[in-house]
């Protein structure tokens, strides 16, 4: 069975309720009807019913079965405004201010639709930037206790099976945080190693990369991710990770074998960790464009609850798939 295949089945088993926010493109509204019949998750839509119900009639599709949440006459309304508020008087946000956020920004009302656990999940980002949607996330939903940052993954599916498990290697951080720290690659590590176990069920082996592997080079770059794995294997032993290795070490046996001899994720590993953003953005987009590998994601990761983000050239089929992860991640 294919991947995203079993991600589904997964889903309709669990039948979790995805809010969808964006509801003036047409893309979501096609989506919100493919999902319920397919009988996916529950679906949440915010705006104006009568709005939402026209717009499917003159898209010919039904959305018959989904909720619709007009924010300002909800009976949450009054409560978002003061639980936001609250979460933001440190940065100086007035309750004026948080009433025409919670009124007139969909993506902060269905984050904090998420965070009263109204709903399980929310997926955003067909309208909206990456960084807005991260924002509704990080105000609304924070992150999990036990860590302080918000991440990103992506499962990429390669036609060469004998990389990674059968094929499936997750890259991290692809999409969030521009400079991890040291603690920062160590937060994202072990996220991404908890989502492998979590999505795939194997053991993850997690690959700390760099352009030097095991001291070839020595800079401030190369130390900071030797640092990251030494605060990983401290923090949680369980995890079998190893680092700074080279791409080539990190999923070549014979070049494993060679340039980190004894290591136990060297030439094997099936969770790569990338030493910062612009790596890992333009390595995952090389290995899909020039390797044919399949991207599923970014998948975000580290939130006390899942919220997920849409690229804005997303396709109906897209936007379906990430609500069954979302689903799933829940
Ligand atoms: N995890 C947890 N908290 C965070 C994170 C994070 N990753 N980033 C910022 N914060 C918190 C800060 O601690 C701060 O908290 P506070 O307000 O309580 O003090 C708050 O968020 C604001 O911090 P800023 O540093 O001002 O962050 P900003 O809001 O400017 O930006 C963002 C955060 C949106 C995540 C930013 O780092 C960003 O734009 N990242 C890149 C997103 C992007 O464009 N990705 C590429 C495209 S995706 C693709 O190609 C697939």
């Amino acid at each position: 069975m294919n991947f995203i295949k079993m991600i589904e089945e997964k889903a309709i088993s669990l039948n979790k309720k995805i809010v969808l926010p964006e509801t003036e493109d047409d893309r979501v509204i096609k989506a919100a009807s493919e999902i319920l019949k397919r009988k996916l998750a529950k679906i949440i839509l915010i705006g104006n019913p009568e709005t939402i119900h026209a717009k499917a009639s003159g898209l010919g599709v039904s959305i018959d079965g989904a909720e619709i949440i007009n924010p300002v006459t909800s009976e949450y309304y009054d409560e978002f405004v003061t639980v936001y508020q609250k979460k933001r008087e440190k940065k100086g946000m007035t309750i004026d201010q948080a009433k025409e956020i919670m009124a007139n920004d969909y993506m902060f009302f269905g984050a904090m639709l998420v965070e009263k656990k109204v709903a399980h999940g929310m997926v955003g980002g067909a309208l909206n930037t990456t960084a807005h949607t991260l924002r509704a996330m990080i105000q609304c939903v924070g992150t999990k206790p036990g860590t302080k940052s918000i991440s990103s993954f992506f499962i990429m599916i390669s036609p060469n099976k004998e990389i990674g498990y059968k094929g499936i290697t997750f890259f991290a951080d692809c999409a969030v945080i521009p400079l991890p720290d040291a603690n920062q690659l160590a937060d994202i590590a072990e996220a991404t190693a908890d989502n492998f176990k979590a999505f795939v069920g194997e053991t993850p082996m997690v690959a700390m990369l760099s352009f030097s592997t095991k001291g070839s080079a020595e800079t401030e770059e190369t130390k900071k991710v030797a640092q990251a794995v030494d605060i990983l294997q401290a923090r949680r032993p369980d995890i079998m990770v190893d680092g700074e290795l080279q791409l080539d070490a990190a999923i070549v046996a014979e070049v494993g074998n060679k340039k980190a001899p004894g290591s136990k994720v060297a030439g094997r590993a099936n969770v790569l960790v990338f030493p910062n953003l612009e790596a890992g953005n333009i390595g995952y987009k090389l290995v899909q464009r020039f390797g044919n590998a399949e991207a599923l994601g970014p998948i975000l990761q580290g939130a006390n609850r899942p919220v997920n983000d849409l690229s804005r050239g997303c396709s109906v089929e897209d936007i379906v798939n990430v609500v069954s992860i979302t689903s799933v991640q829940v």
